[in-house]
């Protein structure tokens, strides 16, 4: 009898039969485990973080623009304009990192960056044009969105690792060093001559 029924089954149900048994317990864990992974609280969380970090990275590039032009030395000029040459690699990496956990790139609107540039702008309507003390502001409004970013690229790089993103762990640790390296240029022209040249003016 069970020889029979053997017998009976089709080739085409045998073949489904022996690739079931060949896919071994690991692969369709592992499949379940990804699929799990992209649903879960966590990963919606770090998604979120990466939109508002897209959003805020597309608003700093047009900001540094506006701090170019108002800056009053040369040095600070050049650090601005450097510093958006770095910005529009940040905002392509994190392209790559939407792309490489399988999302789309889409901005959501970052209040906190808003508020930051919103003070750089007051700063340039409050000081006067081509004064020491606009660049010695325009540091510290600098500063503060780097400090931001610092943050968020910080906490992402330690999300990608544990979520075992390694590749996007690396890009986004890539542009955290670039943001502590602007930071730390940014300290180094004010205390170098700015802050002392401010320090002057009536
Ligand atoms: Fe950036
Ligand atoms: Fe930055």
């Amino acid at each position: 009898m069970a020889t029979k029924t053997e017998n009976n089954t089709s080739p085409t149900v045998k073949k489904d039969i022996v690739e079931n048994l060949t896919q071994t317990p690991l692969q369709s864990q592992s499949k379940d485990k990804d699929q799990s992974m992209a649903e879960s609280p966590l990963h919606k969380l770090f998604v979120d973080a990466l939109k508002d970090i897209y959003y805020a990275e597309n608003a700093i590039v047009d900001a540094l623009t506006k701090m170019e032009a108002a800056a009053t030395t040369e040095e600070l000029k050049d650090a601005f304009e450097d510093h958006q040459l770095q910005t529009k690699k940040h905002v392509t990496r994190l392209e790559k990192v939407f792309k490489l956990i399988g999302e789309q790139p889409e901005k959501k609107e970052c209040k906190a960056i808003v508020g930051i540039i919103k003070e750089g702008e007051e700063i340039i309507k409050s000081t006067e044009e081509g004064s020491m003390t606009r660049d010695v502001g325009l540091i510290i409004a600098a500063q503060k969105v780097e400090h931001y970013e610092i943050a968020t690229y910080g906490g992402l790089v330690q999300l990608a690792i544990t979520m075992g993103h390694d590749k996007a762990a690396d890009l986004l640790e890539r542009t955290l060093q670039e943001e502590e390296d602007t930071d730390l240029l940014l300290t180094d022209i004010a205390e170098s001559s700015i802050n002392i040249n401010a320090e002057q003016e009536d």
